[in-house]
């Protein structure tokens, strides 16, 4: 009988070198081996730090020998509440033997709980569920078309969306028809029509975007992610709402990775206190255990999309939507945007102070989506990364210059400084000379 493969173990003490428990019948793999299977039966899309996981709790994770690390990047953002919330993982148990997909060829007495809930928190009427990031960010796109089309009278087949330079919102074909980074868009072509890019944080460069009259939408990152975190200035979000409002364009806030307490409010648009036309949200939304996403907007602008114009099998299922309703309690409940907000201004104050000046050029961000950009005159993002994993703590650079930092927002004060002394302990010991 073949043994059964097995990457986690609890109760065995692990060793670099693969174990076979006869008794178990189970084969323990080493990381190398762990990697070496990864690489030989997946695309290498991906190019991930080397260690391998086996468990995860609050903000730590567990690598196959037992060694623990804060968790710096939160699964891109999407575990906003740690791993295994209890609340979270109770609640996708127990839906799991209730009911988990039916499709919405038929309603469910969890979806429209779910739809009441997520419209009421944020103050719209409507709510698309989708799953993905990508997929409810080209709803966003579609919705605004439908609309310049329906609404706006803009004449068929020409309407346009604008842009930020380096936005990103995914790897679909019109993602990558919308990114100004050549690594997603290269090799992809052609691109979607209609879709053109103005510089981010330029409300001149957009005004003059938006007089165009075929423009239906404008779809922007309050804060850019993928960028490198990179935070507009003050005035910018509204200046965003007075030109759209002004020019009869919807505003579409892509949230997904800023939404839900990330940046320290429950949106980071809630900064500059202004509401989007088309508020798009995922990630943390499926609590980290199950992909799910929306578009949230009002009537005038949502029911341009009619029976059949659009759809997904699994958007609005109720697994899915039981875990998102439990995830918005959870940051509630738990007063997550505040403890995120209170963190992130240690952090950045700490960091700005401690870090050496000649390795980190700038510690920049909000709340608990922070990043420091590094000088590659004495090291590459990618090997700081490799010696932080090494001090126990897991991050991931966006470009070769710059590191996310986006702990779980479940983090408590003391958790906060032992993490900060391993980044200080892991910059400051880099040579400069
Ligand atoms: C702002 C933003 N939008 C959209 C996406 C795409 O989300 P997904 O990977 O779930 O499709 C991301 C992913 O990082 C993102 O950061």
């Amino acid at each position: 009988m073949l043994p059964k493969l097995c990457s986690t173990s609890q109760i065995i003490n692990r060793l670099e070198t693969s174990l076979f428990n006869k008794d178990l019948g189970i084969k323990f793999l080493s990381t190398k081996e762990i990697i070496d299977r990864e690489k030989k039966y997946a695309a290498h899309n991906y190019h991930p730090l080397p260690v391998a996981l086996s468990r995860g709790e609050g903000v730590f994770v567990w690598d196959v020998k037992g060694k623990r690390y804060f968790d710096y990047l939160s699964g891109y953002s999407a575990n906003n509440f740690g791993h295994c919330h209890p609340k979270i993982v109770q609640t996708i148990q127990k839906q799991a033997q209730i009911l988990h997909h039916t499709s919405r060829a038929f309603y469910s007495d969890v979806f429209g709980e779910y739809a009441q809930f997520v419209t009421k928190l944020f103050g719209y009427d409507k709510v698309m569920p989708m799953n993905t990031g990508v997929e409810a960010d080209d709803t966003a796109c579609k919705i605004s078309r439908k609309w310049g089309y329906k609404v706006k009278k803009i004449p068929k087949n020409e309407a346009k969306m604008i842009f930020a330079v380096d936005n990103f919102w995914g790897r679909s074909l019109a993602a990558v028809s919308a990114s100004t980074d050549p690594s997603s868009f290269e090799g992809y072509g052609p691109f979607m029509p209609g879709f053109s890019c103005v510089p981010y944080n330029d409300l001149i460069a957009l005004e003059k975007a938006l007089q165009d009259p075929l423009v239906c939408g404008f779809m922007v990152e309050p804060i850019q992610g993928e960028a490198g975190v990179v935070v507009p200035s003050e005035g910018y979000l509204k200046g965003v709402r007075n030109l759209c409002t002004k020019y009869n364009v919807l505003w579409t806030a892509d949230e997904i990775q800023t939404g839900l307490g990330r940046t320290g409010k429950r949106l980071a648009v809630d900064y500059e206190d202004v509401k989007p036309d088309i508020l798009v949200l995922g990630k943390a939304l499926g609590g980290g255990v199950y992909p799910v996403s929306a578009c949230l907007a009002n009537d005038p602008i949502m029911l341009v999309i009619e029976p059949g114009t659009h759809g997904s099998t699994f958007g609005g299922n109720p697994l899915g939507s039981k875990v998102a309703i439990a995830a918005l309690e959870v940051l509630e409940e738990e007063n997550l945007a505040q403890n995120a907000f209170e963190l992130g201004e240690i952090f950045r104050v700490q960091l700005r102070k401690r870090l050496s000046k000649d390795v980190v050029i700038e510690v920049r961000g909000r709340g608990l989506l922070n990043a420091i950009v590094i000088n590659k005159n004495y090291i590459e993002a990618w090997d700081v990364c490799l010696k932080m994993k090494e001090n126990g703590l897991i991050a991931k650079h966006t470009h070769d210059n710059i590191i996310r930092f986006a702990p779980p927002l479940i983090m408590t004060k003391d958790q906060l400084q032992e993490s900060i002394e391993i980044i200080v302990k892991t910059i400051n010991s880099i040579e400069t000379k």
